[in-house]
């Protein structure tokens, strides 16, 4: 299952430069699973042509209220049935004002009065247009009617001014999108007590030096801010990470792995759920020198011991919470993760593969294989690269689905 699944989207583009964009969004939404049906305005056809958003999107675009042919295929009324959202990007000025009057002079301003879909729009302007007074009411009202406004973001703007105005990133309107449809499950965890392991661990040498890895604790705290805005309580048991802690939830701060495993055993007990994302040293020093070793000798050597093994220890609890394991692979990533999956006796886990550039390991996205073990049966879903945000959503839902 992805997040968008069967998901009707109107895609309306209007005409500014950032229409350039759109079909960049088209092939992300549709990544997640996303049906698009792209609504250009006259404008927007000054930017980019209907023929690659055809294209991209795999369907006829529309881009007349008064074509005799597109009435014939999907006519503007079945058109606003059909829509679960409707998302302007970019949204002029001009057509933020159209749409706050209730014009229906064109085929996006009709479909925004026909529909009983929300609305979300990405405004993209100038920056003195965006803070001009007529806007800014028009944007008031469009608030007060549940309309969702995404953006503007700040930078420079195609006029060469600095300000608000730009419409947001494909990644931001991608994950706003995601997060906007799973909405649907924030009911649905309250009253569940998530927890997660995140980050690396630090094994001791000596008093100043410490094996490690290079886990940035992005993915674990993402995992755990989708969850919380889902409605669990949500207890992060960390090893030690640059990046801030997501709001509203709890934060055990460890070391070690033998910390780690402590406070995983003590806490899983009132768990719903518990979702191993730290890289955990496999092996830690069997003599913690009390003192900083000296360079003495031109060789050293340090005795190893295995450490436990968290996750596996929890899925072997008598009235153990469902159970989620990860498994950063750099080859033959399904087999390792499967056979993952049975020896440490998870309900399910999350593979990646660390060998791809721009994903996973202190990386900002990554994308999942996922298998579910369920009565014995192991379905397999992909999650597609995405931030780790976004990634980090879906998995949540996927697995409030198989709770
Ligand atoms: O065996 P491997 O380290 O590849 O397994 C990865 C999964 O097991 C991750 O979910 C990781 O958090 C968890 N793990 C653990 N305790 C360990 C080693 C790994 O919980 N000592």
């Amino acid at each position: 299952m992805q997040i968008l699944q069967d998901k009707n989207i109107v895609l309306g583009i209007t005409g500014g430069i950032a229409a350039y964009k759109t079909p960049e969004l088209v092939r992300r939404l549709k990544d997640h699973g996303a049906n698009i049906r792209v609504v250009m305005t006259q404008g927007a056809k000054a930017f980019i042509t209907p023929l690659t958003l055809q294209a991209v999107s795999g369907n006829a675009v529309a881009d007349s209220l008064l074509d005799t042919q597109a009435e014939l295929a999907m006519g503007h009324i079945e058109l606003a049935k059909w829509a679960d959202l409707i998302l302007i990007a970019p949204t002029t000025a001009d057509v933020i004002a159209k749409i706050s009057c209730g014009l229906a002079n064109d085929l996006l301003s009709t479909l925004c009065l026909a529909t009983a879909a929300p609305i979300a729009i990405a405004p993209a302007m100038n920056q003195q247009m965006w803070h001009a007074a007529p806007t800014q009411d028009n944007i008031k009202t469009l608030t007060r009617r549940g309309v969702a406004i995404w953006g503007p973001g700040a930078g420079e703007q195609a006029c060469g001014d600095i300000g608000l105005g730009r419409m947001l990133d494909v990644d931001d309107l991608v994950e706003l999108t995601c997060n906007f449809f799973s909405t649907t499950l924030k009911q649905s965890l309250k009253g569940q007590h998530w927890i997660l392991t995140a980050g690396p661990t630090r094994e001791a040498i000596d008093p100043v030096r410490y094996i490690s890895n290079h886990s940035s604790g992005k993915m674990g705290y993402a995992i755990a801010k989708a969850a919380q805005s889902a409605g669990a309580k949500v207890t992060i048991i960390s090893g030690p990470v640059t990046i801030e802690a997501p709001s509203n939830c709890t934060i055990i701060k460890v070391n070690s792995a033998l910390e780690m495993h402590q406070q995983s055993l003590e806490q899983a007990a009132s768990a719903d759920v518990f979702i191993a994302c730290a890289a955990v040293a496999d092996y830690r020093v069997a003599d913690i020198s009390k003192q900083k070793i000296k360079k003495s000798s031109d060789t050293l050597q340090l005795n190893l011991i295995k450490n436990p093994d968290i996750v596996a220890d929890i899925a072997a609890m008598t009235n153990k919470p469902f159970t989620v394991g990860f498994a950063a692979e750099t080859q033959d990533m399904s087999q390792y993760a499967l056979g993952k999956l049975q020896k440490k006796n998870l309900d399910m886990i999350a593979a990646n593969d660390v060998a791809k550039t721009g994903q996973g390991f202190n990386s900002d996205n990554n994308a999942l294989t996922i298998f579910n073990q369920r009565d014995g049966q192991v379905s397999k879903i992909e999650i597609p690269l995405a931030s780790k945000q976004v990634v980090a959503n879906q998995l949540v839902t996927i697995i409030a689905d198989n709770l």
